[in-house]
C-alpha cells in the first residue's frame, strides 16, 4: 500500500486530523492550545487503557475453535451442543492462577482451562483447569488460599512460608499440592496439557433422566511438562512462553485438539458411593466410571484483539444450557455466584454486550439501561405484559435445581463417607500412577519449595503433611530439605 493509499487518521470522532507527530502550539516555541481536542484526545484514552487485571488468573491467552460431537451421546444429555455431529463456534482461555497480567507463563501453578461454547441454546462456559482436583471443598477457604499464594502485605513478595503454612493447615489441598508440585505443576506448552471441568456436573436427557457428569479434556498433542530447571530458565528467558507457543502454531497452521470425554455417574449412584462424589478433592476412578468419548475441540484461529477478546473475555460456571446443570459440590455452587459479580465489577454490569461475551442465540431478556449498554431494549420492558413482549417458558424446568436436599442449616462441608479422607488419593497417585523418576522428581520440586524460605514450625508440619500422605516420600522430602538447607 502507497501513502497515498493509506486511510486517513481521525479523531474517535471520525473526523480528520491534521498530524499524527505535532501539537498545535503557538508558534512553534510557544504553549499548547486546548483546543487540539485530538492531542488531548490521545492522553485521556491511553491513561484510560488499563482496566483491572482478573484477582486469580490474570495472565493468561487464548483462541478461538471449533467443537465438533463425533458421538453420540444423547442417552445422557438432551443439549443441542452434545448432539452427534454439532459443530459449534468457541473461545478457549489459558492461565495460570496466582500471577499478575505480566508474570511468567512458566511459574509451578494450576493453569485454567475456560471454553466458551456459543451455542444455539445460549453460552455453555466450562471454567477449569489442567488437573482433575482443586485444593478445597469449601468456598469459605478460597478466598483466604489465594492470598496466601499472591503477596504478603509488608514487602509485597510472594512467600513460600505464607504458601506452605495455609496448606499445612489445610489437609484437603493435599491431593492438589501433590498434583501441583509432581510434573503435570509445570505444563510445556498449554497445548501439552489436559483440561478437566474437576467439578461434578449435571446433565439432563430428553426424558429427563439425569446423570452426575465430569469434563476431561484429553490433549491430542499429548501431556508434556517442563523440569524446575527448564521452567525457571525459560522464565528468564521468555515469560510469555506458552502464549508465544499457541500464537505462533495457530499461524504456522498447526491446529492443536482435544478429546473430550466424559466420567458418568448414574444420578442414584451419587448417594451410596464410598466417598461423596461432589469433593472437589476427589477423583472418581476410572475403574468405576470409565471414560466416554464425545468429540473433539480444535483451537484454529487466533485473537485479532488482544483486549477485546480475551483480556474482556467473561467466562462464568453459572452459564448452562438445557440439558446441562450443577451439581451439589459446594465450591461450584459457590463459583455460580462469584464470576457474574467478577465480571461486573471488572468489566460493568453489560459485559455480554461485548462481542467476545455475546451469545449468538437470540437474547430476550429483560435486563435494562446500565453502563455501556449497548444493545437496544425495546417495549415493553417488564413481564408478564400484554403486548407481546418475551414469555417465560414453563416447560424449561431448572436443570440446575434437580436434587434433593433437607436437613438443619449447618457449617460442614458434607457428611462423611468411609473413604472421605484427605491423603488416601495423593498417597495413590505417588505410590500407583508415578514411577521412580517421576517421585524423585516430586521429591526434588517439594525440597526445592520449602528449602526457600519456609519457617523451622511450617517445615516441621509440611514434613508431617507428606509422611501422611506416603510414610517414605515424607521421609525423602524431609531428607532432601535438610540436605538443601545444610548447604
Ligand atoms: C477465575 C473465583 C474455584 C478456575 C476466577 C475469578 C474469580 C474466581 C473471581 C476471576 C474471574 C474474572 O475476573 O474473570 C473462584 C471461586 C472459587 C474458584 C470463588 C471457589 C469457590 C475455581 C476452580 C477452578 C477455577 C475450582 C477450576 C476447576 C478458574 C479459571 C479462571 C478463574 C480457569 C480464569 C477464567 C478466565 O480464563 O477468564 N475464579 N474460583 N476456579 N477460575 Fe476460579
Amino acid at each position: 500500500m502507497t501513502a497515498t493509499q493509506r486511510p486517513a487518521t481521525t479523531t474517535d470522532g471520525g473526523a480528520p486530523v491534521a498530524s499524527d507527530e505535532h501539537s498545535l502550539s503557538v508558534g512553534p516555541d510557544g504553549p499548547l492550545v486546548l483546543n487540539d481536542h485530538y492531542l488531548i484526545e490521545q492522553m485521556a484514552n491511553f491513561n484510560r487503557e488499563r482496566i483491572p487485571e482478573r484477582q486469580p488468573h490474570a495472565k493468561g491467552g487464548g483462541a478461538f475453535g471449533t467443537f465438533t460431537v463425533t458421538q453420540d451421546v444423547s442417552a445422557y444429555t438432551r443439549a443441542a451442543v452434545f448432539q452427534p455431529g454439532t459443530v459449534t463456534e468457541g473461545l478457549i482461555r489459558f492461565s495460570t492462577v496466582a500471577g499478575e497480567r505480566g508474570s511468567p507463563d512458566t511459574w509451578r501453578d494450576p493453569r485454567g482451562f475456560s471454553l466458551k461454547l456459543y451455542t444455539t441454546e445460549g453460552n455453555l462456559d466450562l471454567v477449569g483447569n489442567n488437573t482433575p482436583v482443586f485444593f478445597l471443598r469449601d468456598p469459605m477457604k478460597f478466598q483466604h488460599f489465594i492470598r496466601s499464594q499472591k503477596r504478603r502485605a509488608a514487602n509485597n513478595l510472594r512467600d513460600h512460608d505464607m504458601q506452605w503454612d495455609f496448606w499445612t493447615l489445610v489437609p484437603e489441598s493435599a491431593h492438589q499440592v501433590t498434583w501441583l508440585m509432581g510434573d503435570r505443576g509445570i505444563p510445556k506448552t498449554w497445548r501439552h496439557m489436559n483440561g478437566y471441568s474437576s467439578h461434578t456436573y449435571m446433565w439432563i436427557n430428553a426424558e429427563g433422566e439425569k446423570f452426575w457428569v465430569k469434563y476431561h479434556f484429553k490433549s491430542d498433542q499429548g501431556v508434556e511438562h517442563l523440569t524446575q530447571d527448564e521452567a525457571d530458565d525459560l522464565a528468564g528467558k521468555d515469560g510469555d512462553a506458552h502464549q508465544r507457543d499457541l500464537y505462533d502454531a495457530l499461524e504456522a497452521g498447526d491446529f492443536p485438539s482435544w478429546t473430550l470425554k466424559m466420567q458418568i455417574m448414574p444420578f442414584e449412584d451419587a448417594k451410596t458411593y464410598r466417598f461423596n462424589p461432589f469433593d472437589l478433592t476427589k477423583v472418581w476412578p476410572h475403574a468405576d466410571y470409565p471414560l466416554i468419548e464425545v468429540g473433539t475441540l480444535q483451537l484454529n484461529r487466533n485473537v485479532t484483539d488482544y483486549h477485546a477478546q480475551i483480556e474482556q473475555a467473561a467466562f462464568e460456571p453459572n452459564n448452562l444450557v438445557p440439558g446441562t446443570g450443577l451439581s451439589p459440590d459446594k465450591m461450584l455452587l459457590a463459583r455460580g455466584f462469584s464470576y457474574a459479580d467478577a465480571h461486573r465489577a471488572r468489566l460493568g454490569v453489560n459485559y455480554k454486550q461485548i462481542p467476545v461475551n455475546a451469545p449468538t442465540a437470540p437474547v430476550n431478556s429483560y435486563s435494562k439501561d446500565g453502563a455501556m449498554r449497548i444493545t437496544p431494549v425495546a417495549d415493553p420492558v417488564y413481564a408478564p405484559n400484554s403486548y407481546g413482549g418475551p414469555q417465560a417458558d414453563p416447560s424449561r424446568t431448572d436443570d440446575g435445581g434437580t436434587w434433593y436436599s433437607d436437613g438443619e442449616m449447618v457449617r460442614t462441608a458434607y457428611t462423611l463417607r468411609p473413604e472421605d479422607d484427605d491423603w488416601g488419593q495423593a498417597g495413590t497417585l505417588v505410590r500407583d500412577v508415578w514411577d521412580d523418576e517421576e517421585r524423585a522428581r516430586f521429591v526434588e520440586n517439594v525440597s526445592g519449595h520449602l528449602a526457600d524460605g519456609v519457617s523451622e514450625p511450617v517445615l516441621l508440619r509440611a514434613f508431617e503433611y507428606w509422611r501422611n500422605v506416603d510414610k517414605e516420600i515424607g521421609d525423602r522430602v524431609e531428607a532432601a530439605t535438610r540436605a538443601l538447607l545444610s548447604t
